[in-house]
Formats: C-alpha cells, sequence, structure tokens
C-alpha cells in the first residue's frame, strides 16, 4: 500500500476532473484502500455484505439465496471457508456438491455481486473443531494458533491451496474476478494472552504469510486491533459502531465484518430475536460516526448444520432469524426494512464517499453527523436520537424534525428524511407449515435396535479413562465405556457416581437402559447419581458417552479433554468402589453406524422387524420408512417434535442431528423443524432412517412444507414530512 494520508486532497482533484467515484494514480484493476474507503477498481464503495456459507445450504439454493441477497441490496457475499471438509485427510481434498467452493464463488460472480473469502483457516462459525480437520490433533508436538511449527506448516498448505485455487479460476478482483477481500486467522485477540510472548510474534507470521500469496486484494484480521500493516483490523459484534476502537491506522477503512443478525442457538437455549429495527439503527451509526465503508450481516443466510457439522451443542438450525431464514424464505420485515436502508444509503454514497464529515450535538441525547463536500456539493446528514424512550424534536439547518426513539434518519440532500431505522415500512410475515404427509401407520415402520456391548465384547481396553475425541478421532459423536466387576462386600444402597466431560451420557446396567443425564453449552461437566441393584456375581456397566459436536473455539483446543472422567460405585458412606482407574473396555461408535444402514445398498446388513408397539420406551432404536416428495417447490422440513435425541438421514443424507427432550427454561425444545433439502428427494420412495438414543415416538413424526404468509413486497420509500 502506498501512503494515503493525505488522500483527502487527491480526492478533491479527482471530483473536480471526474465528478467523483475514481479515484486518481490507482491501478484500474484489483482492489486497494485507504482510509476512507476500498477502492475496487478504481471505484469507492460503500458496501454492504451478507455472509451465506456454503456448505449450509445446496448448490441447487445457492443461486435464489444470492438472488434474494442482491435484491436485498447487499453488494458483497461473504463466506468462510471450511478446512475440515475441504481437506479430510493430509493432502486429500473435496471440493464437489455442498463443498464446491469455486462454484458458490462463480455463481456470485454471476450474479454481479463481490465476494469476501474467509478463509481462516481456524473460522470458530460454531462449525465442528471451529473448521480444523480432527487429523491436525495428531500431528506430533502440535500446538494450534500459535508461533509452533508444525502448526503454521498445515495452515500455510491449506491456505496456500485455497488461493492457488481461488488465483487458478481468474477469481480475485485483481484477475477480473468477484473476490475483493480475504480474510486470515478469526477473533485471534480473544485467545493471543494465552499463548504469551507468541501470540504477536504468530500474528505477524500469519499476516506476513497471507500478503506474501498475493492475491492483488487486502488481507482482514478481524477483532485484531493490532492488525500488521497492511491487513485490515475490522469489528465483530452487534454495536460496531459504539464499540469499534477503529482502524489502527489512519490509512485503513472502517470495516464491520460481523454485524450479527441475531445469534446462534444451543440446544437447551431460545432463539435471539433481534429487530430490523436495531439492525437498522446500529449499520447506519456505524456509517455515519465511524465513516463505515462495508458493513457485513452475520448471517444474511444461516442455513443448516448437516450431519454432525454443528459445534458442541450448537443446534442443527443456524441463525434462522436471520433476513433470509433457514429455508431462504424473506424473513419481514428485516430483510425489507435492510432493503430500504441500503437503498437510502446508495442514494448519498457518493456524497459520504467524498464529503467530509462532522459532527455536533442537536439536543441532550441527539447528534448530527454531516457529510458536506465542497464548493456547495451534496450533502448528507444523519441525526441520531439516542434517547430509548422518547420523541425529540430538534432543529437542523433551520428545520425542525421529529425524531422517532432510538433512531436515525437519513437526509440525503441534509433537508428531506428518506429513511428513519425505527419506521419500518415492511409488513411483517410467518411462517406457515402445513403438514403434508404423517407416519403413523405403524406397519410402514420397522427398526432395528443396536448393540449394547459389554466389556467382553470389546477389542479396544484399557486401564484408564480415555479422552473421547482422541479414541473415536471424531468418526462417530458416539464411544461405550464398558467395565464388568464382582462386588466383594455387601452393599446395601449402591449409587453409581458419574462424572463426564462430555455431552451426554447413557447408562445401562446389566443390558438395561437405567438413566440419561447431560450437560449444557455453559457447563464443561456434569454428574449423575445413580441408584443400581447389584447382582451376585459378574455385573456389566455400559455407559454411552455422546459428543454434540466439537468445541469451536479457546486456546488450547488441540488439549481439550471430553468424555468421562469419573465413576465409582458408592457403596456407603465411607465405603466406595472407584473404578476411574479400573479396565474399561472401549466401542468407537453404534453397529448401526459401522454398517451404514442409513443406506439403502447396506440396508440388509441387519435384520429389520415390525415396530414394536409395547416397547415404544425402547432406547437405541433405529427406525425405517419410506416417503414421496411433496409437490410443488415448498421447502420441506422434518417436524420430529415426539422424537427424544439422535440423527436422522433422507437417502443416505445426514439432515443433522436432533434434540427435542433438552428443554428450554421455558419448556420448549430448542428445535423441533428439522430442512430436508429438496434437492436430497426424488419424487417417491425417499428412505427415511432415524437413529433415535431416547424414547422417542416416530409414529407421530410429520413431513411439513414451508412457506411465509403473503405480504405486500412492494417496498416503499416513503419521505417524510419536515415539521417546520
Ligand atoms: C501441502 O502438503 C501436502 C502433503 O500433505 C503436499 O503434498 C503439498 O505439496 C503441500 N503443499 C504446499 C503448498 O506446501
Ligand atoms: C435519491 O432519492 C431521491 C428522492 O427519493 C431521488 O430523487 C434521487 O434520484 C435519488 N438519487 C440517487 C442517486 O439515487
Ligand atoms: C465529533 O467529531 C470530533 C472531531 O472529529 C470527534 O473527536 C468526536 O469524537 C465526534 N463526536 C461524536 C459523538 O462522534
Ligand atoms: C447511546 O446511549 C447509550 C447508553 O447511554 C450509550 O452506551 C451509547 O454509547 C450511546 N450511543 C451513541 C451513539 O451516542
Ligand atoms: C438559517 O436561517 C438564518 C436566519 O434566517 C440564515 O442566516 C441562515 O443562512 C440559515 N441557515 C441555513 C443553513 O439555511
Ligand atoms: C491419542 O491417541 C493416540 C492413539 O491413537 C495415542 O497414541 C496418543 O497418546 C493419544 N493422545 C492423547 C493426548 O491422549
Ligand atoms: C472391591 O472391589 C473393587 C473393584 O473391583 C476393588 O477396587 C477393591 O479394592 C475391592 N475391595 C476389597 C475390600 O476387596
Ligand atoms: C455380562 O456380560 C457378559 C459378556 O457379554 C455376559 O456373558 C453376561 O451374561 C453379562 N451379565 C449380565 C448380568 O448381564
Ligand atoms: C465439574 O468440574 C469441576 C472441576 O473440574 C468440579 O469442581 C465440579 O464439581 C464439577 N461439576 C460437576 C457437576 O460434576
Ligand atoms: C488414576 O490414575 C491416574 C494416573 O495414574 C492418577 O493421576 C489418578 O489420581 C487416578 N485416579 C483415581 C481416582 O484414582
Ligand atoms: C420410559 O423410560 C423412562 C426413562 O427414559 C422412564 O422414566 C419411564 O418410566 C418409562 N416408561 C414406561 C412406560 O416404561
Amino acid at each position: 500500500m502506498r501512503s494515503m494520508a493525505w488522500w483527502w486532497i487527491g480526492l478533491v482533484v479527482v471530483a473536480v476532473l471526474s465528478g467523483g467515484g475514481a479515484v486518481e494514480g490507482e491501478d484500474e484493476d484489483g482492489v486497494t484502500y485507504d482510509g476512507r474507503s476500498l477502492i475496487i477498481n478504481g471505484q469507492r464503495k460503500i458496501l454492504f455484505s451478507g455472509s451465506i456459507h456454503y456448505p449450509r445450504s445446496t448448490p441447487q439454493m445457492w443461486p435464489s439465496l444470492i438472488a434474494k441477497a442482491k435484491e436485498g441490496g447487499v453488494d458483497v457475499i461473504q463466506t468462510y471457508v471450511f478446512w475440515n471438509l475441504h481437506e479430510p485427510q493430509p493432502g486429500q481434498y473435496d471440493f464437489g456438491g455442498r463443498n464446491d467452493l469455486v462454484k458458490f464463488i462463480k455463481e456470485i460472480q454471476a450474479q454481479g455481486l463481490y465476494a469476501c473469502l474467509r478463509i481462516g483457516p481456524f473460522i470458530e462459525s460454531e462449525w465442528n473443531y471451529g473448521g480444523f480437520p480432527f487429523w491436525l490433533h495428531d500431528v506430533p508436538g502440535i500446538v494450534y494458533r500459535t508461533d509452533n511449527e508444525p502448526f503454521k506448516f498445515y495452515m500455510q498448505n491449506f491456505t496456500t491451496k485455497i488461493v492457488n485455487l481461488m488465483k487458478s479460476e481468474g477469481l480475485y478482483a485483481s484477475q477480473g474476478g468477484p473476490i475483493i477481500l480475504s480474510q486470515i486467522e478469526n477473533e485471534y485477540q480473544n485467545v493471543e494472552a494465552a499463548f504469551h510472548e507468541k501470540g504477536p510474534v504468530y500474528v505477524q507470521w500469519a499476516a506476513k504469510m497471507a500478503v506474501d500469496l498475493e492475491t492483488g486484494v487486502p488481507w482482514v484480521m478481524c477483532k485484531q486491533a493490532d492488525a500488521p500493516d497492511p491487513v485490515i483490523n475490522t469489528c465483530n459484534g452487534m454495536r460496531c459502531g459504539e464499540t469499534f476502537g477503529g482502524p489502527n491506522s489512519p490509512n485503513k477503512p472502517a470495516m464491520w465484518t460481523e454485524d450479527w443478525t441475531s445469534f446462534y442457538q444451543v440446544y437447551g437455549g431460545e432463539p435471539y430475536i433481534r429487530s430490523a429495527q436495531d439492525l437498522a439503527y446500529h449499520a447506519t451509526l456505524f456509517i455515519a460516526k465511524n465513516r463505515g465503508c462495508y458493513i457485513n450481516y452475520y448471517m444474511y443466510h444461516g442455513g443448516t448444520n448437516f450431519g454432525r457439522t454443528s459445534s458442541a451443542y450448537v443446534i442443527t438450525s443456524y441463525y434462522d432469524q436471520a433476513p433470509l431464514d433457514e429455508y431462504g424464505l424473506l424473513r419481514q420485515p428485516k430483510w425489507g426494512h435492510l432493503k430500504e436502508l441500503h437503498s437510502a444509503i446508495k442514494n448519498c454514497s457518493a456524497t459520504l464517499l467524498e464529503g467530509v464529515q462532522t459532527n455536533f450535538s442537536i439536543g441532550q441525547f441527539q447528534q448530527a453527523y454531516v457529510f458536506e463536500e465542497a464548493n456547495g456539493g451534496g450533502c448528507v446528514a444523519f441525526l441520531v436520537n439516542n434517547d430509548t424512550t422518547h420523541n425529540a424534536i430538534v432543529q437542523f439547518r433551520n428545520n425542525s424534525f421529529e425524531l422517532l426513539p432510538k433512531s436515525i434518519s437519513i437526509l440525503p440532500d441534509c433537508q428531506n428524511v428518506i429513511f428513519n431505522t425505527a419506521k419500518v415500512n415492511t409488513v411483517a410475515n410467518e411462517r406457515i407449515t402445513k403438514s403434508s404427509k404423517m407416519f403413523n401407520a405403524d406397519d410402514s415402520w420397522e427398526q432395528f435396535k443396536d448393540v449394547i456391548p459389554n466389556f467382553l465384547d470389546t477389542t479396544l481396553q484399557s486401564n484408564t479413562l480415555l479422552e473421547q475425541m482422541n479414541t473415536t478421532k471424531d468418526t462417530s459423536d458416539y464411544l461405550w465405556y464398558t467395565f464388568s466387576f464382582q462386588p466383594n462386600s455387601s452393599c446395601t444402597n449402591p449409587v453409581l457416581q458419574i462424572e463426564s466431560f462430555a455431552h451426554v451420557a447413557h447408562f445401562y446396567f446389566n443390558n438395561k437402559f437405567v438413566e440419561v443425564g447431560h450437560g449444557n453449552h455453559d457447563t464443561k461437566n456434569f454428574s449423575m447419581d445413580i441408584p443400581i441393584s447389584l447382582i451376585d456375581g459378574v455385573n456389566n456397566v455400559s455407559i454411552l458417552s455422546v459428543l454434540v459436536g466439537l468445541p469451536d473455539s479457546g486456546a488450547f483446543m488441540e488439549s481439550k479433554f471430553a468424555g468421562l472422567t469419573k465413576v465409582g460405585i458408592q457403596c456407603s458412606e465411607t465405603e466406595l468402589y472407584e473404578f476411574t482407574n479400573y479396565t474399561w473396555g472401549y466401542q468407537v461408535g453404534l453397529v448401526g453406524e459401522e454398517l451404514q444402514i442409513f443406506e439403502e445398498e447396506n440396508l440388509n446388513k441387519v435384520d429389520w422387524t415390525k415396530i414394536d408397539q409395547d416397547s415404544t420406551n425402547q432406547t437405541l432404536t433405529w427406525y425405517k420408512n419410506v416417503f414421496d416428495a411433496p409437490t410443488g417447490d415448498d421447502p420441506i422440513a422434518l417436524d420430529l417434535s415426539t422424537m427424544g435425541k439422535g440423527e436422522v438421514w433422507v437417502n443416505g443424507q445426514s439432515i443433522g442431528r436432533y434434540w427435542i427432550s433438552f428443554h428450554t427454561p421455558k419448556g420448549n425444545p430448542s428445535q423441533t423443524l428439522y430442512h430436508v433439502p429438496r434437492s436430497f428427494l426424488k419424487p417417491s420412495g425417499n428412505l427415511l432412517v432415524i437413529l433415535e438414543e431416547l424414547n422417542g415416538d416416530p409414529l407421530h413424526i410429520s413431513l411439513q412444507t414451508i412457506s411465509v404468509s403473503d405480504f405486500d413486497s412492494k417496498i416503499t420509500i416513503t419521505s417524510f414530512s419536515n415539521i417546520s
């Protein structure tokens, strides 16, 4: 970057000569920046961006999601790159299907939008292991995200792979492609202190490594106040207009990489609702106060955490409250209100980019931000009312304006209000679910009860409790911990005690289900005290420990612990059988998983039986059925309200984990509808396979079509009349 400390002078000259837009001396191709904005092919822009993550929908959905974002006034599609999808084994790559990053970027390009590629390759993102492939864990001597040679080797290797792939397809703006920005690392400042002096060394290395890849477009580091030049530090959060410390150099523009439209939801948690007004207020404030030039909505479309891709305790539906809901339908008024905002800002972006910013108080809680061009050029004003309860009547340029509580009015000519963040003109809509098929014919179901292993059935044995992630290598959520023992004293009121740092424990005693326990997103461990009845002779204990996703954040993720940590039988107050360091037998995964009985071709590997009406209280059971696709184009979901916990496959593809039995404090399941993408289906004979861990009832699930209520989709920009 050449120094642009005096960019303003150059700009005035150019503005006079060319009437605005182009910047003298900048290359016409590629992306540069200065203290005011990104400069794309010589043009300054104020950009609205929306996060859409390609693997959280399907290639069939991408064109319409991107088109709806464009229609909503979004200029840039932002996505993370998902390392563990692309490099499942070292040096073995997968860029097909939902992982077809090139196709996704080309679709963005085809629709005339820009792309922001957040390579990470640590991404967090409520994604399994923060995007890291689990094999990294077994690289000798590795410590993630610090000045550690093995880690840096693999991080550089993958980052290079992605950059080279993008270059080979000509996808950077410097090559005429749509990618205008890339990101390296991700919110590293949150963990940096844990690495002491190695943290800043790693930041410097990561920045240099990225810049040396010569993409021809800028790199950003989000939430990294000391991002080294020329990497731009950006803000993430809900109120960056109030919280951002600003770019760390006067030559860098103010950018907001994650404006949270909602918040990820965990099992046991309610959805987080952020209003259209609040989103619009804070986005506008960032432009008015911070001279923001880039705002990315995280998420614009959240989508679905298919398979086992969500991180610890995160539900399968992702940011369903975003402007486009999980199914890609408009969520109103959010989508429409933001569209109006984008159009109002675009109406005056030339003056915002070229004018001089001033601010002054227009009341106790009211502030004006004015952008004015020299020599009687354009003038744009933002009138901010930060009073959350009262309207305010303010004077501005000899006119009187009434400002709604907690709002910003936009005056593209410093006279007329064309948009107020608190005045929503878009009509709200509602989701409509229509039942399309019930599965209540019990003779249509077949079941297979998975096998409960005892100690003698296991081949992997150890004299201690093994860490779960390192034992399963993330090939399954499930790890059986088993042991056998013969009581050697009279134990009158035995209580089995379990402490676990995994997420769920199903306790089986002498082949019978006894009890289930679980933790939650915010506490790492839980314990269970379960009264049992010992028998004479050998007793078998089998505990199925379940992870609902690996962690996705924190320092030293490579040494995180999951699984059982303590097991004992309290016989009396003074007598405890301690089994923590006893001889344990292990089985990774379930039999049905091992045989992949969710695939059509493997169905005959087990004996399916008619559904057993008398034992609907059974646990750990696979169910299968077939169904025809509902007619029409509406998105489809399974309503799993009557199930407990497990995973669902449709035609062999996992639509994700479900967990109905974990209720929120208000007593609701966190998610009952589970998206079945249309592209997973054939017109008829679709195979549905459900793995139910608890005692769910498959006879009362249903297939639903999803739509939204009709509303007047015409967005009108209403002018406010001045009260003068
Ligand atoms: C990345 O590592 C693989 C082996 O895992 C190797 O084949 C490849 O050449 C490496 N690429 C780079 C750019 O270092
Ligand atoms: C801005 O909005 C005004 C009033 O709606 C309109 O007359 C004008 O053409 C718009 N200008 C641009 C650049 O969009
Ligand atoms: C107003 O502008 C001054 C000078 O540029 C700046 O120091 C101050 O922080 C601004 N005040 C607000 C409320 O933005
Ligand atoms: C608005 O008021 C809140 C609460 O007093 C304060 O935290 C915030 O910084 C204010 N925002 C602006 C833009 O003045
Ligand atoms: C406001 O009114 C005063 C007195 O009538 C006048 O001198 C001034 O120029 C006006 N200001 C603007 C911005 O129109
Ligand atoms: C992880 O498991 C491997 C065997 O797969 C073992 O050699 C290694 O010691 C284990 N590492 C940890 C940290 O437990
Ligand atoms: C009883 O059995 C447990 C577990 O098998 C063993 O650890 C303990 O030492 C035994 N106690 C006695 C008194 O034999
Ligand atoms: C304990 O497990 C062994 C090995 O599978 C089995 O033979 C035995 O019957 C089991 N005992 C009980 C009480 O279930
Ligand atoms: C969780 O672990 C901590 C220490 O690691 C311990 O103090 C606490 O009692 C445990 N909580 C439960 C519910 O087991
Ligand atoms: C189990 O063995 C480990 C390693 O020898 C030891 O640190 C730990 O204290 C033992 N735990 C119990 C409960 O005896
Ligand atoms: C079903 O199992 C649950 C434990 O999951 C138990 O509380 C309940 O009593 C059982 N119901 C029947 C009818 O057996």
